[in-house]
């Protein structure tokens, strides 16, 4: 990957920008993985690095790396199919570089300050120059303002683009989205002092990013990826992109009362909470069903016709868009489903539970497909007809998934105990946390997670390893 951009005189620009977009955000993820690590072994040995290196640091660090990783990954699979999908070259790309570097440069900046200026009363200067102090989006004011810029050319690129070029579908919903998606980012600088608004604005990023336009975004990528992995009939993804879009907004918007519950909203959104986040797994399921159905369409029509059944051209970019149906639906809907309802989430509110969610959610529903198109990436990049998996690939696969499966299922024992002890017996006090923390069932569960946690990231080291060798090695084959 890293050699990528260099060799290939066959890239187009959008696809070299692209490269450029995923080299970086691998690193992140590497990042990401080592500082949730490091904060992991702080669960089970809390004086770890203590003033040096605390906890409250490694697990900002973690987070916000994992939503920076990840648009920028997003950013990068839309260089790559831009020209593909609308047949010309792209508007304006040098801009696109230019923005690259910005970008690059402001994140290298504010990770350092978070890593050198740990803590410090939180004040207006700060807000400005070091943290905005709203998890998740932590980058502090003068960063937010670059990153608008950026996105802004990037969109600029993108729109411009697909205004000369052909409007397919695809690129309709993925123009109006990402518009969706860039404008929201703005709901998270609003400033206020007070809380409960302050938790009201925030969620409208987080939860109307993850919940709506980030699977919208998803969904655009599998309809473009289904069509030249597998072949699909642009007629029948575009049709089912469609209802998702229309689904997912639906249920996305007013499913956000479930973060509503317990911040000092008003009470009628216990109801709106329940009943369309209750709601939010149906898209997903319809999702998971399309691909799969898709898929046997497919190769049942290759059969009838006599021809070879296998007709994947990238073999890893398939397996982890198959990896990214099933991920979605367990990580969002079926773990998300359930602590959605306030019945419920009035007890696993916070818990390990929250996190075992987290987990798989994000890493099901996208790291899974941002993965597969790096592979697409590539395949480009080396000019290959055809990838196909390689024993690096394979490990890197299984062992991150069953890496991330592995935590999910510890956090989920970790949390249950949680609720049954924490909340339920003791009645949630301060005591009562620190007791349901010390008992064996808890302690247990934060060891296997950070087992699991090791597991993950040599399925990493394998992944990195592969997406650096797995072009030239199939264009050696290939000649
Ligand atoms: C890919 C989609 C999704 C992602 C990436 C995601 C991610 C997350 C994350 C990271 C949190 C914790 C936020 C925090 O730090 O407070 C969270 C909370 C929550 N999510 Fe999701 N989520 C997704 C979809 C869903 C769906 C579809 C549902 C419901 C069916 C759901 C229900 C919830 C609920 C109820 C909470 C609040 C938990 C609490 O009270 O502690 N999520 N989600
Ligand atoms: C080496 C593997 C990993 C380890 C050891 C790890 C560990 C951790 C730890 C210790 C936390 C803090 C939990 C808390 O505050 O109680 C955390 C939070 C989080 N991590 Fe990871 N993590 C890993 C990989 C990942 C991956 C692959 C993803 C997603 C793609 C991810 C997403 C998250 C999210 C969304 C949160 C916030 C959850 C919440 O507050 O509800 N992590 N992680
Ligand atoms: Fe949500």
């Amino acid at each position: 990957m890293l050699t990528s951009i260099k060799e290939n005189k066959l890239t187009t620009k959008g696809q070299e920008l692209g490269m450029m977009y995923f080299r970086v955000a691998i690193i992140l993820f590497g990042a990401q993985l080592l500082m949730g690590l490091i904060a992991a072994f702080q669960f089970l040995f809390p004086s770890l690095l203590f003033e040096l290196f605390d906890f409250s640091v490694a697990r900002m660090v973690h987070i916000n790396a994992l939503v920076v990783w990840m648009l920028y990954a997003m950013i990068g699979s839309t260089y790559i199919m831009l020209t593909e999908e609308t047949g010309h070259e792209g508007v304006a790309l040098g801009l696109g570089k230019l923005g690259f570097w910005v970008l690059t440069v402001a994140v290298t900046v504010v990770v350092l300050v978070y890593i050198f200026v740990q803590v410090g009363a939180g004040n207006e200067t700060t807000l400005w120059l070091i943290n905005e102090g709203r998890e998740y989006l932590e980058a502090p004011r003068w960063a937010d303002i670059g990153i608008v810029v950026v996105v802004l050319i990037f969109y600029f690129n993108v729109f411009a683009t697909y205004m000369k070029g052909e409007k397919t579908g695809i690129m309709t919903v993925m123009v109006a989205n990402l518009m969706a998606l860039a404008g929201l980012y703005l709901a998270g600088m609003i400033y206020t002092d007070n809380i409960s608004m302050d938790q009201f604005w925030w969620w409208w990023v987080i939860h109307l990013w993850v919940e709506a336009t980030w699977e919208v975004f998803v969904g655009t990528l599998a309809a473009f990826a289904l069509i030249r992995l597998i072949g699909a009939k642009r007629e029948v993804v575009e049709m089912w992109l469609w209802i998702e879009v229309l689904m997912l907004f639906g249920s996305g918007i007013l499913g956000m009362g479930h973060h509503y519950f317990w911040i000092g909203t008003p009470e009628y959104w216990w109801e709106i909470g329940a009943l369309f986040s209750a709601l939010e797994p149906v898209p997903l399921i319809a999702m998971f069903v399309h691909v799969l159905y898709d898929w046997g369409k497919e190769q049942g029509a290759h059969e009838a016709k006599g021809e070879p059944k296998s007709v994947i051209t990238n073999g890893p970019a398939m397996s982890w868009l198959v990896l990214n149906a099933f991920g979605n639906f367990l990580g969002a809907g079926i773990w998300g489903f359930f602590h959605t309802l306030p019945q419920v989430n009035i007890y696993t509110h916070g818990t390990q539970f929250t996190a075992a969610h987290g987990h798989l959610s994000f890493f099901g529903a996208y790291a899974t497909i941002l993965i597969g198109m790096m592979y697409y990436g590539i395949q480009k990049a080396y000019g290959v007809e055809r990838l196909k998996a390689t024993f690096k690939s394979k490990m890197g696969m299984f062992l991150v998934t069953f890496g991330v499966m592995g935590m999910t299922i510890a956090l989920t024992i970790a949390g249950y105990e949680q609720v049954l002890v924490e909340r339920g017996e003791m009645g949630a006090t301060w005591n009562a946390f620190f007791t349901a923390q010390n008992l064996p069932w808890y302690i247990q569960a934060q060891l296997w997670r950070a087992i699991m946690g090791v597991v993950t990231f040599v399925g990493f080291i394998y992944l990195v390893w592969d997406l650096l060798t797995i072009g030239k090695e199939a264009q050696g084959a290939e000649a």
